[in-house]
């Protein structure tokens, strides 16, 4: 016992010591369990076909085909106008032709756009969409801004959805951007709400249908 308390800092010095060699290792020797070593994840771009090469020749099949069934994140709901630059429009008026993915949306899903308004809009929109939330409160309240009146006023009802929502992606003025609160279908489905609202509004014609498919 009094020897091994003697001898081993020093066998633990000499441990350290030998650890220490000037010789730079670049090779992680053998690898055990290469999947876990190697990732076959789906990472875009990241491998080229001579590093596929290069895996293939000791024994790794790396293969950065999409997992079947996936879909790259966004695809769903392109969106492919970007944000103009300061004092530039082009944009904002070319996301006019770009058309709501969702169409003709089921009741269930129409009350979650209405939720996701009244929670998200709806503080200075107002939940009848006049314009007039609780924020504005005619001028009286704190926001210094007047909201869009969405539904009463001929401005808006004859907005294109693409513009909606490239005011709502980007944010329009005072109002922020809405990106990073809801998702691109979650925006969609907002601005279907805000159309269907404005449709409703409308005298319209004996039995017609709105996009939720029930009577008016
Ligand atoms: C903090 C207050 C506020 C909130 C919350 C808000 N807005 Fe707005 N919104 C405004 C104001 C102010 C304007 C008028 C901007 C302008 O034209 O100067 C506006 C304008 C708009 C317009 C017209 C954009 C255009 O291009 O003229 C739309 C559409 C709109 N809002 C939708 C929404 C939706 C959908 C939400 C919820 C996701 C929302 N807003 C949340 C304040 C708000």
């Amino acid at each position: 016992m009094q020897i091994l308390k003697k001898w081993f800092p020093l066998c633990l010095s000499g441990l350290v010591l030998a650890s220490c060699s000037s010789e730079v290792r670049r090779d992680p020797g053998k690898v055990y369990m290469p999947d876990m070593a190697y990732s076959r994840a789906y990472e875009t771009y990241s491998v080229t076909p001579e590093q596929k090469e290069a895996l293939l020749k000791k024994g790794i099949h790396y293969s950065n085909v999409p997992v079947p069934g996936t879909m790259k994140r966004g695809a769903l709901f392109p969106f492919d106008i970007p944000k103009d630059p300061e004092g530039d429009t082009a944009n904002y008026y070319a996301s006019r032709q770009v058309k709501n993915p969702l169409t003709n949306l089921d009741a269930a899903t129409m009350v979650e756009a209405e939720r996701l308004f009244l929670v998200n809009c709806a503080i200075c929109h107002g939940p009848k969409l006049d314009g007039n939330g609780p924020l504005y409160k005619g001028g009286d309240g704190p926001y210094p801004a007047k909201p869009a009146t969405l539904v009463g006023d001929a401005k808006y009802e004859a907005m294109p959805e693409g513009q909606m929502y490239y005011s709502v992606t980007y944010g329009k003025n005072k109002m922020g951007s809405y990106a990073s609160q809801l998702d691109t279908r979650q925006r969609w489905m907002v601005i279907a709400y805000i159309k269907s609202k404005q449709a409703a509004s409308k005298p319209a014609p004996e039995a017609a249908t709105d996009s939720t498919g029930s009577k008016k």
